[in-house]
């Protein structure tokens, strides 16, 4: 099992996915909010990359999140925080759900042998997981608008440090190697590392600093969203 690294939706192009495992990484706060929503009882959720999309299936029924530049869609029902998916009201139900970055990141993605949503919450059970299925692994950063992001570069070396000390996968990438360097860095205090990063700055100012929080914490979920056939399901029996 081989690890590389995509750090930006932009260079994407440059990793051949097909017959790979792809994992979104989006932790501010896109793949976070989608692990609070299967944590939370959601049915399915399906990722688009425009607000037309979501419009159209939200006219057909759907329940809607996006945001976008981290402020909720006005006309959609929901927004972007794990908050958000935390009440009875999504329990059995289908969403549509467009951001800025990470709903656009899973649709490039598409075409993969198989493509999971990885967040600090679930980082243990979606490194056992991915190690089970014993393909080359692709962990691509869904970043800020095609720009690198620090938080979901310590995500990726996070993921590819656990991988490969407990589940011997290897790297011949170079960026699948700064990000551990920059993880270890980081690792005895990540909040704090990220203090100056520019989507922690943004969502400061729209004061969602408890999402945040949320977003940091631990391996928190067993529970594996994946994207089959357009949309994100609950892995079951993991
Ligand atoms: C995204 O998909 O770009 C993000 O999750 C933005 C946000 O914080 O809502």
């Amino acid at each position: 099992m081989n690890i590389q690294t995509c750090l930006s939706p932009a260079l994407f192009n440059l990793y051949p996915h097909q017959g790979k495992t792809v994992v979104i990484i989006d932790i501010l706060r896109a793949t976070s909010a989608i692990c609070s929503a299967f944590e939370h009882g959601i049915n399915k959720i399906i990722p688009v990359m425009t607000i037309e999309e979501a419009e159209a299936m939200q006219a057909k029924g759907y329940l809607a999140g996006g945001e976008r530049d981290g402020v909720k869609l006005p006309q959609f029902d929901y927004g972007n925080s794990p908050y958000d998916f935390m009440t009875e009201n999504t329990v059995g139900k289908d969403l549509v759900l467009t951001t800025t970055n990470g709903t656009k990141a899973c649709k490039m993605a598409e075409g993969a042998a198989n493509v999971v949503i990885g967040s600090f919450i679930n980082m243990a059970a979606v490194a056992k997981y991915v190690s089970g299925l014993d393909n080359d692994v692709i962990l691509f950063c869904s970043g800020w608008k095609d720009k690198f992001n620090i938080e979901d570069t310590l995500f990726a070396g996070a993921l590819a440090e656990a991988l490969m000390l407990q589940y011997r996968a290897t790297t011949d990438c170079d960026s699948t190697q700064a990000a551990k360097y920059l993880y270890n860095e980081a690792n005895s205090n990540i909040i704090q590392f990220i203090e100056k990063s520019s989507h922690r700055i943004r969502l400061r100012k729209l004061e969602l600093e408890r999402d945040i929080n949320y977003c940091f914490m631990l391996n928190q979920s067993q529970t594996i969203p994946v994207l089959v056939n357009g949309e994100i399901i609950k892995l079951q029996n993991n």
